[in-house]
């Protein structure tokens, strides 16, 4: 008998985790090596954040908690949710969960059926078509071109919804783009999925916060609150408050959604860890002033980065609304050869040649699924970003 199950042949390994390791690789064999593939922040968990998730060990909340949360932790993000996103809910219509990535996956495993499809947006974050078949569905991806800023139109939508849809995810500000839906361009797809009664929403809210130029975020259960009871609103804390490796994501949405997700995570994980929990509460509760001090160093760097990229011939890169990436086309320089002989037959050649002959790590293009183009994560220091770039330009001048 086969050892490996067949649904985990439809799943890849996550390729901005492997460029990571290759890079980590490289730079433990004493190479030179640049990393721009960081999914995290930079900078260290705020110390009210830490206090009190070293408070928490202290008085001994150190047991396994409820399945979906402490009550404390429901709370301080049902008041979250009312207060930067005018939205309602009650602590029994909140899950947390080890990362928002757990979040996601519980919420496709609990619902998907064999057959029914979950429309993705391209490019999107690695994760969710590989989610959707470990769950058993199918991802149909709709594309959103560089023309359109990364952001799909109604009539994509409309065109990759069936009867066999289940969910739309959509996530804004987005990981790989940093494109962010204006509320009026989100209405535009929120009124398609008013005509589709039978598609569920899920909206990953994770870069909620890093939000440039006053760009307004929103989430579509707040602008088309008819959708509230078909929407799973996905967050968490790993991003706005470095806390990556703390491993809190959660959701509002349905009670019932909520309970199924509930019953997964009994099976597998049992509770998100409890110090991180404590720790979620008062990154939630606690002073929120250090997010607008980091936006303006995000800001800072991704001007650097899209302004030296955009210097390049044969790069377009556009300026995003948040989060710490930003996703250029290399479409100019598709069929040229680098100064070490490699031909740039797509974006996945020119993301190994320029890792292989400048030390620069990105993460290719065909891995967010629209190509060809790379992704360039800003969140490292100014001096490791000039120098990124300046390798990446005079890796692109010598491409004949
Ligand atoms: C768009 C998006 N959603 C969800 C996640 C998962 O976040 P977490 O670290 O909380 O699991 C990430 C992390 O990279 C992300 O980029």
């Amino acid at each position: 008998m086969e050892l490996l199950s067949a649904t985990l042949a439809r799943v890849k390994p996550s390729p901005t985790i492997a460029v990571t390791t290759k890079a980590a690789e490289l730079k433990a064999a004493g190479r030179d090596i640049i990393g721009l593939g960081a999914g995290e922040p930079d900078f260290d968990t705020p110390q009210n954040i830490k206090d009190a998730a070293v408070a928490a060990i202290a008085a001994g909340k150190t047991k396994y908690t409820a399945v979906d949360g402490i009550a404390e932790l429901k709370q301080a993000i049902c008041a979250k949710l009312k207060r930067d996103n005018g939205l309602d809910y009650t602590p029994a219509q909140v899950s947390v969960g080890t990362g928002g990535k757990q979040i996601l996956y519980n919420a496709l495993m609990a619902t998907m059926n064999p057959g029914e499809e979950v429309v993705i947006p391209a490019p999107y974050w690695v994760s969710y078509p590989d989610m959707v078949l470990l769950a058993g569905g199918t991802p149909v991806i709709a594309t959103a071109t560089l023309e359109d800023d990364f952001k799909l139109t109604p009539a994509a939508l409309e065109a990759a919804i069936t009867p066999k849809t289940k969910w739309f995810i959509f996530n804004s500000p987005s990981n790989p783009t940093g494109a962010g839906y204006s509320r009026e361009e989100l209405k535009g797809l929120t009124d398609v999925l008013l005509r589709h009664p039978h598609v569920w929403v899920m909206s990953d809210d994770m870069y909620e916060h890093l939000a440039y130029d006053g760009f307004e975020f929103c989430t579509p259960a707040e602008v088309e609150p008819q959708l509230y009871d078909r929407t799973l609103t996905v967050n968490g804390v790993s991003k706005a408050y470095a806390m990556t490796g703390w491993r809190i994501g959660y959701a509002a949405g349905p009670e019932k959604l909520i309970g199924a997700m509930r019953k997964i995570q009994s099976q597998s994980t049992s509770n998100p860890c409890t110090i991180s929990q404590w720790a979620a509460v008062e990154a939630l509760n606690g002073t929120q002033d250090y997010i607008a001090p980091n936006n303006e160093m995000f800001v800072r760097r991704r001007n650097l980065v899209v302004e030296m990229l955009n210097e390049i011939d044969g790069v377009i890169c556009p300026t995003p609304e948040g989060a710490f990436y930003v996703y250029p086309s290399i479409a100019g320089l598709i069929g040229k050869t680098s100064a070490a002989g490699t031909k740039i037959t797509d974006d996945e050649t020119f993301a190994a040649a320029l890792l292989e002959e400048t030390g620069v790590a990105v993460v290719f293009g065909a891995a967010f699924g629209l190509s060809p183009n790379f992704r360039v994560s800003y969140a490292t220091t100014d001096k490791a970003l000039k120098e990124a770039c300046t390798r990446i330009q005079s890796f692109c001048a010598g491409l004949t």
